[in-house]
């Protein structure tokens, strides 16, 4: 179906949907990714944010039900592909240097979403849609420490690999 937006509330609501698409393919994601870490400490690290990414998923549904709207899933390719290309190379990386991939992956995907969330952010205020700010800002923040965590595990891992 063809589709035209002409206002700012219209556009909005789609690329809420779009992020809908994000976080289910961002779950994915994180879920292959636990699989092929090698490190208890990565395989918790990815654990704990998918069940932040489940409360996120939660989170953009209450935002539609805040805008009167039924939850809805516009395309988004973005995710997808940087999944395709962490699952590439994690099958052609020797098992000893996997967590680098697997966390270089998660780090791609992470900040994606914080681009997403700032854009949504901005527009949501701009609405003048309070309580789906609130969630988008949850949902953004949880992101940034997200990246922060996995740019901290994946210097330690290159320090004591390349010590090694
Ligand atoms: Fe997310
Ligand atoms: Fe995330």
């Amino acid at each position: 179906m063809f589709e035209h937006f002409k206002t700012p509330r219209e556009l909005f609501e789609y690329q809420l949907g779009a992020a809908l698409t994000m976080e289910d393919d961002s779950l994915a994601m994180l879920r292959e990714l636990e699989v092929a870490a090698q490190s208890v400490e990565v395989k918790q690290l990815l654990l704990h944010h998918q069940q932040e990414t489940e409360q996120q998923i939660r989170s953009l549904e209450q935002a539609f039900q805040l805008l009167g709207k039924e939850p809805s899933r516009s395309p988004s390719a973005t995710t997808k592909g940087l999944m395709k290309e962490g699952n590439a190379l994690v099958a052609k990386t020797d098992k000893s240097l996997v967590d680098s991939v697997v966390l270089s992956a998660a780090l791609s995907t992470e900040h994606y979403e914080t681009a997403s969330y700032e854009s949504l952010c901005i527009a949501a205020e701009a609405l003048g849609v309070a309580g789906v700010v609130d969630l988008l800002k949850q949902n953004l923040q949880q992101e940034q420490h997200t990246s922060d965590e996995l740019n901290q595990a994946a210097r330690k891992l290159a320090t004591a690999t390349a010590a090694a």
